[in-house]
């Protein structure tokens, strides 16, 4: 039988339910399929002839990617995403009535209602393809698992490992599945057939299904006797790491705590509760938001189509320093043959101790083996004389962050590459037609620009200038996305985009110390705000040097609008104060301690104390301005471009959506007002971007009005 989304067939008593959403890639649970799937459960449940039911994906990869998201973000009323997701409950609840046997069987991503479709199976067999990835990952939406999930997955596999699951939103793999007792079985992606005959025969069996249900998990002792100890150490994991900024986690453990003595039927219903709750909240639409931003970033269209894309094979990297040595490490984790330029032995030496380091670190947390690390460590080579570079399809430049170097380096580059090999700079600020204008063949130049540490962050900046070809940025940004980075094209310009906006923040917050306010107060409203770290702290771990150079740059190419503060070049000039890697900064570090540095409080004019309102409207609304000026410019594609940027490139909290998203929810009418405010009381870098007062007086968001 065939309905639009399923269709069913039964075989000797073997009933297959097989889902296929048409001219679709994925198999989502929206209104439409959940309202089939419970036509075709109320059916399959009076008929007889059924011995056992497999519900089976057509889709390549996927078993069921999770609830329409479109739907969770329509969802603005309590009582209404109640009723829809009990709804929804009731549903899946009936598979676990069924008066015979299912089996899911899940070849590729099985997440969030997928996941808790299969969790109302009686049993789950998974494969080894890589696709194969189970979890609840609601939180990441700012919600929490509303078909069940809390209470099933909690009963197979126990509390404390269900609640990490959930928590961390973790995606784990068919093997690992197993080992947890999440499914009943993984195979080789190839024998699934012959394997899913043979475990359907298996459960048809008494004695055979009784062998595969004692394996499965047993609650411990804790989980038995002292269920409150697990809830209460989640609690304060999360708040550590949240400091109470997402709900939906702590609802998690909520629905952990309270649910423990009900009966099913109310333990569900709460948990429903919970999630209308929270799938109401702001901070569910702003993550919603920041997912359909991610997913069009990632969806961008390549420039060129892939055979047109130029070969990477043979890669250099330029200089071993911070950046360099991270680049070295990332290329050969990506199976890339990388040879390093250092100018000397020794730090050939350093640089490879540090890539070695950053493999340990993988080795120790699983991620690969001794013999995985020693053969990427074998594809790394070194030379201290660039003509032995010739061979290099791809280099990129991680030298000192000056202009007249910098250009040499690509002239004698240029002198042993082919002509069409790329060459890449990891330049943080310098323009990128600039330091190609005397290049032979710039078409094959362009910006390349990780963020610190390499091995942690996700953004990667890509900057062509006015000549780059576009199988040269096509290039580029696929080798980006194959290192599992974010690519995002900007156009050039002093700091590109993200150290554009991102400098004039940390500058006015220089310039509130330097008017008399306290590096500990600011450092703390701003962390308050969910930025990751306060912007002293940040300066103090990227290093003034390397901030007052980005914010000279800035200087130069913006004027009065981005004037480095006085006490910044102090600090780094006169005091010559270089951050954590010297333990004087802004503060004075000890370990993992710091205290305040009497040197910067010794440079402030008088005391002063401003209003929260005005500390965090001078930081945050100086990089909305900012990135309005971005915009117009054409610097970046449009505000989802953007907050992306921001959030992976700063870590700007992705509960209030982004930057943008977050001046949108501010009102932009209400910032212009602010904004000249501080225009008449600091001056002209507070002057509004004329996009802004065009969006304000027109009552738009970035959001509308830029598509
Ligand atoms: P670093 O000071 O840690 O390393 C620079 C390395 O280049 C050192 O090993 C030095 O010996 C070497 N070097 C200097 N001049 C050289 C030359 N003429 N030939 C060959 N090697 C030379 O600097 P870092 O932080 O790694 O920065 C490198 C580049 O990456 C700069 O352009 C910087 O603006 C950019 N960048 C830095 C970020 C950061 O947070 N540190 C973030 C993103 C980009």
């Amino acid at each position: 039988m065939k309905t639009h989304n399923f269709t069913l067939t039964i075989e000797d008593g073997i009933a297959t339910l097989v889902f296929d959403i048409p001219d679709s890639k994925v198999n989502i649970l929206n209104h439409q399929s959940m309202e089939e799937l419970n036509n075709h459960l109320d059916a399959l449940k009076k008929n007889t002839e059924v011995k056992v039911l497999r519900f089976v994906s057509a889709k390549k990869d996927i078993f069921i990617a999770g609830a329409d998201i479109t739907e969770i973000r329509s969802l603005d009323d309590c009582d209404t995403a109640y009723d829809v997701v009990r709804h929804g409950q009731i549903i899946l609840e009936k598979i676990a009535y069924l008066p015979f046997p299912t089996i899911a069987v899940i070849d590729g991503a099985c997440l969030g209602g997928g996941f808790e479709l299969a969790l109302r199976c009686t049993y789950r067999i998974a494969t080894e393809n890589k696709a194969t990835k189970i979890g609840l990952p609601e939180v990441n939406l700012g919600v929490i698992p509303g078909f069940g999930g809390t209470q099933t997955l909690q009963k197979l596999i126990g509390p404390s490992k269900a609640l990490e699951i959930i928590l961390g939103a973790k995606y784990i793999n068919g093997a690992k599945a197993l080992k947890l007792g999440m499914v009943d079985a993984c195979v080789p992606q190839g024998y699934l057939d012959f394997k899913l005959a043979a475990f359907t025969q298996s459960i048809l069996n008494p004695i055979e299904q009784e062998g595969i249900l004692k394996k499965r998990y047993q609650h411990t002792l804790i989980e038995r006797l002292t269920p409150w100890v697990i809830t209460m150490v989640a609690h304060k994991t999360v708040m550590e790491k949240t400091k109470g900024h997402y709900p939906a986690p702590l609802a998690v453990i909520e629905i952990f705590k309270k649910t423990n003595s009900m009966d099913s039927t109310r333990a569900l219903e709460f948990e429903a509760r919970t999630f209308a709750e929270m799938a109401v909240t702001p901070e569910s639409k702003n993550l919603i938001s920041v997912y359909f931003a991610l997913e069009a970033v990632k969806n961008e269209k390549a420039l060129v189509s892939k055979e047109a894309l130029l070969p990477v094979k043979f890669t250099s990297v330029i200089g071993g320093g911070a950046m360099g040595g991270g680049i070295v490490w990332l290329f050969a984790k990506m199976d890339l043959l990388v040879r390093l330029y250092a100018r000397s032995f020794d730090k050939a030496a350093q640089t490879l101790q540090h890539v070695a380091q950053s493999f340990e670190f993988l080795k120790k947390r699983r991620r690969l083996n001794a013999r995985e690390v020693d053969m990427k460590l074998s594809l790394i080579s070194y030379g201290t004389d660039l003509s032995s570079f010739g061979h290099s399809d791809l280099a990129i430049e991680a030298i000192v962050e000056d202009m007249a170097t910098k250009k040499e380096t690509f002239k004698a580059l240029e002198a042993v590459m082919r002509d069409d090999a790329i060459i890449a700079t990891n330049t943080s600020s310098l323009s990128i037609n600039l330091l190609s204008s005397d290049m032979q063949h710039p078409e094959r130049f362009i910006g390349m620009h990780f963020f610190n540490p390499v091995e942690q962050m996700p953004l990667v900046e890509i900057i062509p200038s006015k000549d780059t070809k576009p199988e040269v940025i096509a290039t580029i940004v696929s080798l980006a996305k194959k290192a599992g980075k974010t690519p995002i094209v900007v156009n050039d310009c002093p700091g590109f985009l993200v150290n554009r906006i991102l400098l004039p923040y940390i500058n006015e917050c220089a310039k509130m110390v330097h008017q008399g306010e306290g590096v500990e107060r600011i450092d703390t409203l701003i962390e308050a705000f969910g930025m990751p770290m306060g912007p002293f702290v940040l300066a103090d771990t990227v290093g003034l040097d390397v901030g007052y150079k980005v914010a000279s740059v800035l200087h130069q190419g913006y004027g009065e609008r981005m004037e480095v503060s006085n006490l910044l070049d102090r600090a780094y000039n006169e005091l010559h104060l270089l951050g954590k890697k010297a333990k004087r900064g802004f503060y004075i570090h000890d370990g993992k301690k710091k205290t305040l540095n009497p040197d910067i409080q010794a440079l402030q004019l008088s005391k002063v104390h401003l209003s929260d309102e005005e500390v965090m409207d001078r930081a945050m609304l100086i990089m909305v301005n900012e990135a309005a000026y971005c915009l117009q410019e054409g610097i970046v594609k449009n505000a989802q471009h953007l907050d992306v940027a921001m959030i992976m490139g700063t870590g700007f909290p992705p509960f209030r959506g982004g930057l943008l998203k977050y001046a949108d929810t501010y009102g932009l009418e209400k910032i212009l007002h602010a904004l000249l405010r501080l225009r008449d009381k600091y001056g002209m870098r507070f002057e509004p971007a004329p996009l802004l007062q065009e969006l304000a007086h027109k009552g738009s968001t970035f959001y509308k009005g830029i598509k």
